[in-house]
């Protein structure tokens, strides 16, 4: 089968990068706008930054911001029926991966109604229409979604988090500001540049990887060792850096897959409304050092990403060196290293295996796993 890679037809870096918003939407004629976003964003004046372009030009739009943190199916719906009532053209998303996830499922939707139960969106989902058009502005460093194919909504009822996988949801234009990233609480730049790295590492040992993506992961795994720390504590050019680390990781992963890290933290989320990086950045260690048996040398171009000393080493070696620096860099960030320190309960980790393993995620993992495998990996990071 022929490899494939979807990206956004056109994306901007930098700095002040949503200046170009408005000639975008100028240019492409669309007329109403709906900006979805969330609370937060809306009340420490980061969504401002980009109503005030809209407001200067006056360009008609409406303001949906009811989106949580993990979306829901209830959010989605809400979103569904705001842009139906305003009638829109075009969607622009202001936020981390929970609002751009949400703003696809809300542009899918409303172009294909007959998935309006959510559910049935769940892995591939057939759709024959585009999204509505989507700019998405991400405001967190971490999660790519406005260059992937994927949005993860949480099915409240079912305590599950569903992951849809369809092209027809990327976003037209992505436009990476990393001024609006810039504002970020330490620990929500350390949890979402842990979830970039994450990432680039599981997309670079996934099954599907090939010569493409393993570039985009390499380059990634190596920005994000580098900046991370920096760009936590404010330094401009690795936020920048950064901003673009997490979009290249996005670029290799949306289009292979990812692996058990997040499989695992995709139930932390729905079922203790735990922070996606936060979950990621806990299991990777411990997967690594898991995955390591099925693929050591993959460990060793890893380990030159991150510039270790790599002469004279076995590449089983590489593995435990891959995992020392990650584990030293997550204690550095001071993100928590055991799931008790989150009051996971051990009396879940069977149905968190459970759902672990139907998870789309598990299928791209690079050494076969059961729910058994599952649930010593649980036990280990407790
Ligand atoms: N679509 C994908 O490919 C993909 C990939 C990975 C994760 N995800 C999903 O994305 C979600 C996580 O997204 P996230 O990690 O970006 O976090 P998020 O969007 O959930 O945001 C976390 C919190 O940070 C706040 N915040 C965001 N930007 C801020 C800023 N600049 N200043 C101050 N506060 C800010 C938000 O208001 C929110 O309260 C999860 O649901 C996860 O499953 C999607
Ligand atoms: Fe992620």
């Amino acid at each position: 089968m022929a490899n494939r890679i979807v990206l956004n037809e056109t994306s901007y870096f930098g700095w002040n990068a949503r200046e170009n918003l408005v000639p975008e939407i100028k240019r492409r004629k669309f007329e109403r706008v709906l900006i979805v976003t969330d609370e937060t964003l809306m009340s420490c004046g980061v969504a401002k930054k980009v109503i005030d372009c809209l407001d200067e030009s006056q360009i008609d739009y409406q303001i949906f911001d009811k989106v949580k943190p993990n979306p829901t199916i209830k959010n989605c719906h809400d979103g569904i029926e705001a842009c139906q009532n305003y009638k829109a053209d075009v969607i622009v998303a202001v936020g981390g991966g929970s609002v751009i996830d949400t703003a696809k499922c809300i542009g899918i939707v409303v172009e294909n109604p007959e998935f309006y139960d959510i559910n049935s969106l769940e892995g591939t989902a057939n759709t024959q229409n585009r999204s509505l058009p989507i700019i998405a502005l991400p405001t967190t460093a971490g999660t790519a979604a406005e260059v992937t194919i994927n949005y993860v909504i949480t099915d409240e009822k079912n305590i599950v988090k569903r992951v849809c996988v369809d092209p027809n949801d990327i976003p037209l234009l992505a436009i990476i500001d990393t001024e609006l990233m810039s504002g970020m609480p330490p620990m929500t730049a350390a949890a979402t540049g842990l979830d970039a790295l994450t990432h680039a590492m599981e997309g670079y040992i996934t099954a599907a990887h090939w010569e493409m993506t393993d570039m985009f992961h390499l380059k990634s795994m190596e920005l994000t060792y580098h900046n991370l720390e920096k760009a936590v504590a404010k330094d401009k050019e690795a936020m920048d850096k950064m901003g673009l680390s997490q979009y290249i990781a996005g670029m290799g992963f949306s289009n292979v897959g990812l692996g058990i890290v997040h499989s695992m933290a995709h139930q932390l989320g729905a079922t203790y409304d735990v922070a996606h990086g936060i979950a990621c950045a806990l299991f990777l260690p411990y997967v690594l050092e898991w995955n390591g048996k099925a693929c050591p040398e993959r460990f060793r171009k890893m380990a030159e990403a991150f510039g270790l000393n790599v002469k004279d080493r076995e590449d089983e070696e590489c593995v435990d060196l891959v995992v020392k620096a990650v584990r030293e860099l997550e204690t550095r960030l001071g993100v928590p290293q055991h799931l008790k320190e989150l009051n996971v309960q051990k009396e879940d980790f069977d149905l968190l295996a459970e759902k672990a393993l139907q998870d789309p995620c598990t299928g791209g993992n690079p050494r076969n796993v059961t729910k058994e495998d599952i649930i010593a990996l649980f036990e280990k990071a407790y």
